[in-house]
């Protein structure tokens, strides 16, 4: 929604000049663990495997590691380690490095994994010479160097995916008691401890550090990679660049106030996993942490990398990749991934994290917000506003000022005192609400939240144990300590329909400054020394009784949306699938919530930039991803709204949203033509509706990104890996937004085999052979989208309100047909909102067009639903020899059928079917 600065922005307004305050966040010089361990850099790495402690059982390998004080001749022992190597299921493997015996037990992250991982088998090979190699049952393979430690990942092929530690950057700090303080004959301290361990401060915030240092960092290495992706969130490019001569990419969720473009500083959202890909193999990395992370890269092809390193590093080759995380505490604990494809690698972190479950239909058509509909007539009239000019919309959605006063789970008096009304006059419709419910709660004597809050102690502590206040909306605030089991079930419980009144199953939730952002906090978030409950069985006295914000903080706004997510189920004795946007976001988050980009701006660059960062957090699980479209902060002129609509259109989520001080702008208070254009960016939208409810049901069982980057369907193809300004939806349909103002062309880039891939422009069903780049001509109601032949996309034509006024719309089937005249297709049907397809009330069939016959058939013929969908036109492009007659059968029924050849472009339509989509059919050809 918006951040902290909100007073600012009328006078930047006028200025005209937008900018993020640098100075309110660290810098890697600032962050005191940054500095310390990024300036660390020995020749050699201090850690060894002890040999003599190897035990293989089950699924793990475990030992003693040691740091060995390598300067003396006796090799002093430092500190004991015990490190876990685990084979897990599907090419996967996991590291663990903890104290053999810590001071008090370090964080593990708790809520990332969707479970506990699966194991696969895991046999010791050999043990000689200083080195132990080990494979899992698929012929996956380790090798582990004991002095100094080094760990190497064989993929099936033998090429060696993924090195641990080649850059001696393994540490991990261990835990210590603080030093009494020393003072000499003027009674002043002398220097015991490096400076900071202790306590270090940033601008007037200063973090007490209770625990001292207890950072953890390790290298990798990917052989063989042109590229690396993911650690989402920023606003770089997809492919990730090296950070030598600036600042690592940090991972830290903070609320920043107008965020800028082309920047490795840390944003709302922080998924630590990371992805290499050359034309050999993928291979990845999770770093299974929640604190403060900063990453560095080296990508010994890029020009900034200097000749004598590449040498040092590689031998001059230039195809590797190094990277590095640096955490402020926990443990080492990193899963590697050893694909070979993209799409394994994809499936191999999504299956550990989870993947997102089938979001109700609604949530994938176009949604209406701004901050603010003030009241229950402006809700009116914008929800009017959308019938009068023939636009389709699903959702209004109420920022935070329709509370009373910023008490969330309630109601503006004034302003809504009937929304039970509001919201069923938006259902009959088929419309929904979404109400903005934030973490922070209003200290106010008689706010039900607080004075229950307080009473019972649910709220976050400060590192003195008293509640914490910050300021945030509402002014003095306190969070919501989601960490403790009864906090989380009393908050789950605030949004049944009886506690949030007037709320229905029609009325979903964004949870937004969830960082969680603290207006007056150090960096404009929590403080790090404030305490969250930690289960007593762990210890219960002294440093050992809580974590602290810094181990936890990136997982924070995940415990709030779980929260949420189990509230809505609950509400409704857990029939109807929830619907949640978050601003925060971790790895996990897709298992409950869609993420958006946050505070963007009315700038062609945001709408660029929409893209590789959506392509970004599709790769590490999150698919279900959008901008504001529009821009939140400044007013986007007709042809930038254009461009933001049609583009929008195209990606996941697809909401509008703007400012509290920008000028009004639904789609018809631009001039008629540009509604126009708006108008018709939402019927494309609409039209596709069941191509991405079938595409976010496939993904909720194979977790791989729906909208995904080029490489992933082409990965031998190297000018793919960098491009990120055109993606594909599926493997059907690619898009490349215009994301440029005044431009009458651009180029587009079509993978594939120049004789035997064919992309067909989706408005002409003119087939263009892929051929690399080619130049586009379009207009203002033009945007790049092909489709692959061989693909099948169903589409519905009717214009309605809404998303679920077209249930029973006919289908036009358009299929696109590839140099062997055939193509396939999918489709997902159900009620769209409940879990009933879980009882088999679904259908999921498949399409299979072939000279002969095209067929439609039921992928699990135990599942049906009554769908009253027909197939109302078959639109078959790029057919060459177009058969004499069409017959359908459908049960016992035959029909011939009629069809029209269109020259010229090739394309025959069969026209009016007339099959039903409840059961299987089948249309035979003769020629
Ligand atoms: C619901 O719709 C009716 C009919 O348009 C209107 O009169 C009434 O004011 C609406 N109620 C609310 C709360 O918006
Ligand atoms: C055409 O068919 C051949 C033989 O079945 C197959 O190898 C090839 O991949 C197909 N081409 C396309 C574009 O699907």
């Amino acid at each position: 929604m918006k951040s902290w600065g909100l007073l600012l922005v009328a006078a930047l307004a006028l200025s005209g000049s937008y900018a993020v305050d640098r100075n309110n966040f660290k810098t890697c010089d600032q962050s005191g663990f940054c500095k310390r361990l990024r300036g660390f850099k020995p020749e050699k790495s201090e850690y060894t495997l002890n040999l003599d402690t190897v035990l293989v059982h089950g699924n793990v390998l475990s030992a003693e590691v040691d740091t060995v004080d390598t300067s003396t001749q006796e090799r002093k022992v430092l500190w004991h380690y015990a490190m876990r190597l685990s084979a897990l299921v599907d090419g996967t493997f996991r590291v663990e490095i903890d104290e053999v015996d810590p001071l008090y037990p370090r964080y593990r992250t708790q809520l990332a994994l969707n479970g506990e991982p699966k194991a696969d088998g895991l046999k010791l090979l050999s043990n000689e010479n200083g080195k132990l190699t080990l494979a899992n049952s698929q012929g996956h393979k380790v090798v582990i160097t004991a002095a100094p430690l080094k760990i190497e990942f064989l993929n099936q092929a033998g090429d060696v995916a993924v090195v641990l530690n080649d850059n001696a950057q393994l540490v991990v700090e261990p835990l210590r008691v603080k030093k009494e303080r020393i003072d000499d004959e003027d009674g002043n301290a002398v220097e015991v401890e490096e400076e900071g361990t202790w306590g270090e401060s940033f601008k007037s915030h200063h973090d007490s550090k209770p625990r001292g240092n207890e950072a953890v960092s390790l290298d990798f290495s990917f052989p063989d990679a042109d590229n690396v992706y993911g650690i989402p969130e920023h606003t770089d490019k997809f492919a990730l660049k090296t950070t030598t001569s600036g600042e690592p990419y940090r991972l830290f969720n903070l609320d920043v106030f107008e965020y800028e473009l082309d920047s490795r500083m840390a944003i709302y959202g922080a998924v630590p996993v990371l992805y290499s890909h050359g034309p050999k193999h993928s291979a990845g990395v999770f770093w299974h942490n929640s604190a403060e992370t900063w990453v560095d890269i080296v990508n010994y092809a890029d020009s900034t990398v200097v000749s004598s390193l590449v040498n040092l590093v590689t031998g001059g080759q230039k195809r590797r990749v190094d990277a590095r995380f640096i955490s402020e505490s926990g443990i080492v604990d990193v899963f590697v991934f050893l694909g070979e494809k993209p799409s394994d690698v994809f499936r191999q972190y999504v299956m550990l994290t989870g993947p997102a479950p089938l979001p109700p239909k609604f949530s994938l058509a176009y949604h209406q917000c701004r901050w603010n509909y003030v009241d229950e007539a402006d809700v009116r009239s914008v929800d009017n506003g959308f019938d009068e000019h023939d636009i389709p919309a699903d959702v209004i959605w109420l920022d935070i000022e329709y509370t009373d006063r910023k008490k969330y789970f309630t109601w503006d008096p004034l302003k809504f005192p009937n929304p039970a009304e509001m919201i069923a006059n938006l259902t009959s419709k088929g419309r929904k609400l979404v109400t903005i419910i934030d973490p922070h709660v209003k200290r106010e004597a008689g706010y039900f939240l607080h004075e229950d809050a307080t009473e019972l102690g649910y709220y976050v502590k400060d590192k003195d144990g008293k509640d914490y206040e910050g300021w945030c909306w509402p002014g003095s605030s306190s969070y919501l300590d989601f960490f403790n089991p009864v906090v989380s079930k009393y908050y789950s419980e605030r949004y049944s329909f009886e506690n949030f009144p007037g709320t229905s199953k029609d009325v979903h939730i964004w949870n937004d400054m969830n960082e969680p952002s603290v207006f007056n906090g150090p960096e404009i978030t929590m403080p790090k020394d404030c305490r969250h409950y930690k289960p007593p069985q762990d210890g219960n006295d002294g440093l050992a009784a809580y974590w602290e914000h810094r181990h936890v903080h990136n997982e924070y706004g995940l415990w709030n949306i779980r929260a949420t997510h189990e509230g809505m189920l609950q509400r409704a004795d857990s029939k109807y699938r929830p619907f949640i946007l978050t601003r925060s976001a971790f790895a996990g988050t897709q298992r409950y919530a869609a993420v958006w980009t946050g505070d963007n701006m009315a700038e062609w660059g945001f709408l660029a930039v929409s893209v590789p960062m959506c392509l970004s957090l599709a790769s590490a699980g999150i698919s279900f991803c959008g901008s504001d479209v529009g821009g939140f902060f400044k007013y986007p002129e007709a042809e930038l709204m254009t461009r933001w609509y049609q583009a929008g259109a195209f990606q996941p989520f697809f909401r509008a949203h703007s400012h509290i001080e920008t000028k009004r702008r639904e789609p018809w208070l631009y001039d008629p033509a540009t509604t126009a254009l708006l108008r018709d960016a939402n019927r494309r939208r609409y039209a596709l509706i069941d191509f991405w409810y079938t595409l976010f049901y496939e993904h909720s069982v194979d977790g791989l990104p729906v909208m995904r980057a080029l490489f992933q369907e082409y990965p031998k193809e190297e000018d793919t890996y960098t491009i990120d300004d055109q993606y594909l939806l599926g493997n059907k349909l690619l898009v490349r937004p215009v994301v440029e103002p005044g431009v009458s062309n651009v180029k587009v880039y079509l993978p594939g085999s120049a004789t035997r891939t064919l992309w067909y422009d989706v408005d002409t069903y003119h087939a263009y052979p892929a051929n690399g780049y080619l130049t586009f001509d379009v207009t203002l109601s033009k945007v790049p989208v092909f489709q692959r032949g061989g693909g099948i996309v169903l589409r519905k034509e009717r214009v309605r309100r809404s998303s679920a006024l077209m249930a029973d719309d006919p289908y036009t089937i358009v299929v696109a047909l590839d140099a062997n005249g055939t193509s396939e297709g999918s489709l997902y049907i159900d009620d769209g909102e409940t879990y009933e397809y879980r009882n088999n009330k679904y259908i999921y069939a498949k399409l299979a067009y072939e000279p002969s016959a095209m067929t439609y058939s039921f992928v699990n013929d135990k599942a049906s639903y009554p769908t009253r969908s027909w197939v109302e036109r078959i639109v078959i492009a790029g057919i060459k020899n177009p058969p004499k007659t069409a017959k359908l059968v459908q049960g016992e029924k035959q029909t011939s059928l009629q069809m029209t050849l269109h020259k010229g472009n090739d394309v025959l339509v069969v026209r009016k079917p007339a099959a039903s989509m409840a059961q299987p059919w089948k249309i035979i050809f003769s020629y």
